[in-house]
Formats: structure tokens, sequence, C-alpha cells
């Protein structure tokens, strides 16, 4: 069975309570039921998973190297400024889709810059939860037509 991770970055476990005007109401629980509904009507399993600890993250990354076959990234604040993400993300050999529910283009120019988007397979912001949905579809389209 394909495997989807879907790896979240700092302060995204206080979705639906943190700044709702620029990140939506829905809870962080919320959108992981929201995923993985879709993960079972695409028939993929789903590695969840956030943290706040940088460290966390670069291990997840690296436990997950040959173990899952695409990813779904939003690495929050890290997206802007952390070459050691970027490095862990880089060393990933499977495609991933970098994710944001904000409009990271329509922000403070500090946050219009990504160091991922120019290795993810897609890109995908601005539209709040259902981006990650929209990020699981797309993945699994382009992995099936691999
Ligand atoms: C975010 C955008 C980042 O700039 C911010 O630091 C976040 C969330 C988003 O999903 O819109 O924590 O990645």
């Amino acid at each position: 069975m394909t495997r989807v991770a879907v790896l979240n970055g700092p302060n995204l476990d206080l979705l639906g309570s943190r700044e709702p005007e620029l990140y939506g109401r829905t809870t962080f629980a919320e959108l992981e039921a929201m995923v993985r509904e879709e993960a079972g009507r695409l028939g993929v399993t789903i590695d969840w998973f956030q943290t706040n600890h940088e460290g966390a993250f670069l291990d997840q990354v690296r436990t997950l190297r040959g173990k899952v076959d695409g990813a779904i990234i939003n690495a929050a604040a890290w997206t802007h400024d952390n070459l050691a993400v970027r490095d862990a993300v880089l060393a990933f050999p499977a495609p991933f889709i970098e994710v944001h529910l904000s409009n990271i283009f329509a922000r403070e120019p500090e946050r219009r810059h990504s160091v991922l988007a120019d290795r993810a397979a897609g890109f995908l912001c601005g539209f709040g939860a259902r981006g990650y949905v929209m990020a699981l579809r797309a993945l699994v389209d382009q992995l099936g037509g691999r």
C-alpha cells in the first residue's frame, strides 16, 4: 500500500486557535482527520507527524527515508530560513509536496521565500486545511503515474 508522510513543523499543533483569520478555525486534530479520511478514500496509509523541535523534525525525516513513497511537508516557520531542514529534506529520496495554510506570498517579505520549494514536486498555499487534502490527492496521483 502506498505510504505517505505528512510532516508538520512548529506551532501547527495550535491550529484552530492560533491566528484563525490567517490559518482558519479547523483544529489540528480535525485537519488530521480530514487527511486520514481522504487517505482512506484513496487507499493510502498516512504517517502523521508534528513537532515544535527542529532536531525531532530532522530525525523524523531521516527515519522515514526509504519507508514512505512520498510526503506532504508544512515546515511552518522553518520554511523560510532553515537550511538544516532543507538539507534533511534534500536527502529524502521520495517526492514531496510543500503545503501552507496561508498564502505565504501575500504576507510579510520574510515569508515569501521557501528553502524547500525548488525541490518540491508541487507547491500549494492559501487554501487553508483543504490544501492538505488537495496536496494528498495530487501526490497520490503523481505517484500512481510514475
Ligand atoms: C505556515 C506559514 C508560515 O510562515 C508560518 O510560520 C506557519 C504556518 C502556513 O501553513 O501558512 O507557521 O507554514
